[in-house]
């Protein structure tokens, strides 16, 4: 009796399918479990920041200055806890939105299967950065009900190059203060390594944002790419005017209105957001995502 069984017919490998090929090679040879790879057992040292100093949103004002050690410290751990909050809140989002990309399509292409991978990796990360934001003795830091239903909308109805350069922009923005905080021995060790973990797992994500919006973009027509670059600069503006919750200052000891005014005016911590985002300006201007009306909402945001 011939029990062979027949290979089951796969479509060729499209010239698409390369990077992500690439990225499913890197990933077997290089992920992180948080669960086993991070210190969750030693107690929270409070001599240590929980971000570096530079990335605060009150570093180089006034009211920075009248701020102790031990509050500047403090301060920096619950804005660390916002960001990783709100790296959650985005995260659910992108794997809702890479899930809708890629339902009903070819299990066997490694795009498909890269793309669940990168589901899988943004899993492990919310869990990691709940943890993380636990053990800073952070409370649940949310986004405003605005940007909560905005991010609901988007990733019900977004799709091709709108959803992967806003994922882009959220990876990005994160990208550059997580490679500073990593390195910084006045961060708290288990910040570094749930930072490093981030950086390393997300450089592949990123590698895949830009190629899915530059194979998107050349299917779409001038109309359609002029309203997504506005609605992805939106996005933009609710990811980055996201990151840290005004609730920070008082759960720092601080006074929320004069810490939030002082935030809003710190052309220090606006100028880090700029640089950090030079990069991704150049990546969306090269694909005529920087568009007018789009600019002003980076502007805005103080992105460019
Ligand atoms: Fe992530
Ligand atoms: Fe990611």
């Amino acid at each position: 009796m011939d029990v062979s069984i027949s290979r089951p017919e796969t479509t060729s490998p499209t010239p698409e399918d390369d990077v992500a090929r690439r990225l499913l090679d890197s990933s077997a040879q290089l992920s992180y479990d948080p669960l086993t790879e991070v210190d969750w057992e030693t107690p929270l040292d409070k001599d240590f920041h929980g971000a570096s100093p530079e990335w605060s949103t009150l570093y180089g004002t006034a009211y920075w200055n009248e701020l102790t050690d031990a509050q500047r410290k403090e301060l920096t751990r619950q804005e660390a806890a916002s960001v990783a909050s709100t790296g959650i809140w985005f995260e659910m989002i992108l794997q809702q939105m890479v899930l809708r990309d890629i339902y009903a399509k070819d299990p066997t292409a490694d795009t498909f299967q890269w793309a669940l991978t990168e589901i899988a990796d943004e899993c492990r990360h919310s869990i990691m950065f709940a943890r993380g934001a636990k053990k800073l003795q952070a409370p649940a830091y949310r986004p405003h009900r605005i940007a909560v239903e905005l991010g609901r909308f988007f990733k019900t109805v977004a799709f091709g190059e709108a959803a992967y350069a806003a994922i882009l922009v959220a990876e990005e923005v994160l990208d550059v203060m997580q490679r500073d905080w990593m390195r910084d021995e006045r961060v708290v060790p288990f910040v570094r390594t749930i930072n490093n973990i981030h950086v390393v797992e997300e450089s592949r994500h990123m590698k895949f944002a830009r190629d899915e919006t530059r194979k998107r973009l050349a299917r779409a027509g001038r109309v359609r790419r002029h309203i997504h670059s506005v609605l992805i600069a939106v996005a933009a503006y609710v990811i980055t005017t996201s990151m840290v919750n005004r609730k920070v200052y008082a759960n720092a000891g601080l006074e929320e209105k004069r810490a939030v005014r002082e935030a809003k005016a710190n052309e220090h911590h606006k100028s880090m957001m700029r640089s950090s985002c030079s990069g991704l300006m150049e990546f969306l201007a090269s694909v005529g995502l920087l568009t007018k009306p789009a600019l002003i909402f980076y502007k805005r945001a103080d992105l460019i």
